[in-house]
């Protein structure tokens, strides 16, 4: 069983961003964790299972004070163990070294960085409200505080991207301590300030794969189409367990959480959510064959594979094609895809009939 948990509150709303998060409604900071603390030990009281992972995503969960999820840990306390992977989101302008130091002691053990880029005029591009030297500093705040397990998320095919300042990027991350890279293609979100700006993408395949090449070099091994990590330990098992369709709980306003084929969704809305967290907003049943795309998707898009035995007679005719072309190759009666760029094309050939 996985956890995620949202904190719904941003310091400012980047350009890109359509997750659920608000710059007005901190003066609810409090009675929203109390909130979500009710959602959670409702949720745990019904499953009474383990957790393999627990992700604190938003959001930003390093503008909520780290005293604030001391109850939350408490309720956790039954749950979890030394092994299991409790990761954090932080973002630059936020974070403290006290707040690393308590949210450390709680026991989270994985910490996040919203980074982007390094690159001072490509931030505001993207209307971030960090710069690079105070990204740089939180990375190394994190690690002198004692954090094995740091990620960067940062953001490629924007308009403004050059081969240079994508050298610089990478030349920066290769200099810090951190083990993990998500490196995310820009989409364009409905409700975001992108959405009406044109032309602030540009895809460019090229450079996507001179980023996972140079990667590579830098040691960091494709795990996902957008992850990538300096060993086999350093892999996030959070998403992992999503790519293997692991339960998961969603606690907090706006998250998911998917128990079998029953997906459900918390209020979205702070106030309403605060005054009635363990109300869902709607309850979804998925039927064999949507989980069954979404599987085959996620797999291909990952080194989790997928196992022959879940693709049937008319499938495994196609992926005999898709092996002798060498786009996919199988391991120990796991189907792995060979280049990750073609996971989406590969999903829909499987799948058409
Ligand atoms: C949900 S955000 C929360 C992280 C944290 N608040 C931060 O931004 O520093 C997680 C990551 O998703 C990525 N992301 C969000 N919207 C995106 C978009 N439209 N296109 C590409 N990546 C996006 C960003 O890299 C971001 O760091
Ligand atoms: S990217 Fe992160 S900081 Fe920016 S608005 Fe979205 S959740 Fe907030």
């Amino acid at each position: 069983m996985l956890l995620y948990i949202h904190i719904p509150f941003c310091d400012s709303k980047c350009f890109y961003c359509s997750f659920n998060s608000y710059t007005n409604l901190f003066h609810l900071k409090s009675s929203y964790m109390k909130a979500l603390n009710q959602q959670l030990q409702h949720e745990l009281l019904k499953t009474n299972t383990a957790l393999k992972s627990i992700f604190i995503g938003g959001g930003t969960p390093s503008s909520v004070e780290a005293e604030l999820y001391n109850p939350i840990f408490l309720s956790l306390k039954n749950f979890i163990d030394n092994k299991t992977e409790i990761t954090i989101e932080a973002n630059p302008n936020s974070t403290t070294k006290d707040w690393l130091k308590n949210i450390k002691n709680l026991g989270v053990n994985r910490v996040s960085f919203g980074v982007q880029t390094f690159n001072n005029d490509k931030l505001k591009f993207l209307g971030r409200n960090h710069d690079r030297e105070m990204a740089i500093n939180s990375v190394n705040l994190a690690h002198q505080v004692g954090f094995k397990d740091i990620n960067l998320d940062i953001i490629y095919d924007t308009a403004i991207d050059t081969e240079e300042l994508i050298d610089n990027d990478l030349e920066i991350i290769k200099t810090l301590p951190v083990n993990h890279l998500s490196a995310y293609s820009l989409t364009i979100e409905e409700g975001t300030k992108f959405f009406k700006k044109p032309n602030v993408r540009i895809e460019n395949i090229d450079m996507a794969q001179y980023i996972f090449d140079k990667l590579k070099d830098f040691g960091f091994t494709q795990y996902e189409i957008s992850n990538f990590s300096k060993d086999k330990n350093s892999r996030s098992r959070h998403n992992f367990g999503y790519w293997e369709k692991d339960d998961y709980l969603g606690v907090g306003a706006g998250a998911v959480g998917c128990i079998g084929n029953i997906r459900y969704y918390p209020e979205k809305d702070v106030e309403k959510y605060i005054s009635n967290p363990i109300h869902y907003e709607s309850i979804e049943t998925l039927d064999n064959e949507d989980i069954k795309f979404e599987r085959i998707f996620l797999g291909l898009r990952s080194l989790a594979g997928i196992p022959v035995d879940f693709f049937d007679h008319h499938e495994m005719k196609k992926i005999k094609i898709l092996e002798d072309e060498k786009k996919i190759h199988i391991h120990d009666n796991i189907v792995f895809n060979n280049d990750f760029l073609l996971s989406d094309e590969i999903a829909l050939y499987i799948n058409s009939h």
